[in-house]
C-alpha cells in the first residue's frame, strides 16, 4: 500500500491571471498569489501555459521559476513550442494535457492510447531533462496502461466528470465515476505510476478523492481562487488542506 499519510496540495494559479488579463494590466499578480499559496501550505504550484496565452503568460512562467521555493507543475499541451519552453526551464514536473482552442477549460483527458508512439517520443527528452512527466487522463484502463507504456512517471486523473455529476445532482453518475477512479487509482499504482487527481474539485467534492490511498497529490485552482474572493486565499487554502487531512486520517 502507498504511504496513505502524505497527500500534497498543488495550487493552480491560472485564474489569478484570468482576472489580471481581464484588464490587460499587471494586477492581480499570479506570482504574488503563488508566494501566498506557498506560505499558506501549498506543496506545489501549478500553472498552465496555454497555446493562446489566455491566462498564464510566458513571463509568468519565467517569474515562477525564479521565485518559487516549492515545485512548479508546468501544465502544457504536447506541442513542439511547449516542449521547447519546458526544456528551457526544466520545471520539477510537466503535466501533459489536451488542449482545444474553443474549450473553456481542459474538458477531457489526453488520448494516450491512440498517440502512443508520438507521445513516447515527445516525453523522452522531458524525462531526460529531469522533469517528472505526468499525463492528465480519464479514469480509463486503456489510457492508464498506455501512459505506463510510454514511460510517464505520473498520471493525473481527471475529476471533472465526478465534480460535474455532483454539481448537477446526478448522484448515481457521481458515485459510479468515483468508483471508476478508485479502481483506476489502484490499477495505476500497481503499475508503478504515481497517482494525482484534479479538476473542478471543491470543498464538497474533495474528500472522497483525497481518501484514495494511492492518490499522492491533488491539483486545485478555480474553486480556490473563487473562494479567495469571499474569505481570502490563505483561509481558502487552509480549509482545503483541513478537509484533505480529515479525509486522509
Ligand atoms: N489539473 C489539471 C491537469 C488541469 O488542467 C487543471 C485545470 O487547469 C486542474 C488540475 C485544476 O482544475 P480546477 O482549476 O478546476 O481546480
Amino acid at each position: 500500500m502507498p504511504d496513505a499519510g502524505k497527500l500534497r496540495l498543488g495550487v493552480n494559479i491560472d485564474h489569478v491571471a484570468t482576472v489580471r488579463n481581464a484588464r490587460g494590466g499587471a494586477y492581480p499578480d499570479p506570482l504574488r498569489a503563488a508566494k501566498l499559496a506557498e506560505e499558506a501550505g501549498a506543496d506545489g504550484i501549478t500553472a498552465h501555459l496555454r497555446e493562446d496565452r489566455r491566462h498564464i503568460s510566458d513571463a509568468d512562467i519565467d517569474g515562477l521559476m525564479d521565485v518559487l521555493t516549492v515545485p512548479l507543475n508546468f501544465e502544457m499541451a504536447a506541442t513542439d513550442e511547449m516542449q521547447r519552453i519546458a526544456l528551457r526551464h526544466r520545471p520539477h514536473a510537466v503535466c501533459i494535457v489536451p488542449e482545444k482552442r474553443e474549450e473553456k477549460t481542459t474538458e477531457g483527458g489526453l488520448e494516450v492510447a491512440r498517440e502512443e508512439n508520438r507521445l513516447a517520443h515527445f516525453i523522452a527528452p522531458l524525462r531526460e531533462a529531469g522533469c517528472r512527466v505526468s499525463i492528465f487522463i480519464a479514469a480509463d484502463m486503456r489510457q492508464i496502461e498506455a501512459a505506463h507504456r510510454i514511460g510517464a512517471q505520473v498520471i493525473e486523473l481527471h475529476t471533472g466528470a465526478y465534480c460535474d455529476a455532483h454539481a448537477e445532482g446526478r448522484f448515481d453518475d457521481r458515485d459510479a465515476e468515483l468508483e471508476r477512479m478508485r479502481e483506476m487509482s489502484a490499477l495505476a499504482h500497481s503499475l508503478g505510476l504515481e497517482v494525482h487527481a484534479g479538476h473542478g474539485l471543491t470543498y464538497e467534492t474533495v474528500k472522497p478523492v483525497a481518501a484514495f490511498p494511492e492518490v499522492m497529490e491533488l491539483n486545485i485552482g478555480h474553486f480556490l481562487i473563487g473562494e479567495a474572493i469571499f474569505r481570502g486565499l490563505t483561509p481558502a487554502i487552509a480549509e482545503m488542506r483541513r478537509l484533505m487531512d480529515e479525509a486522509r486520517a
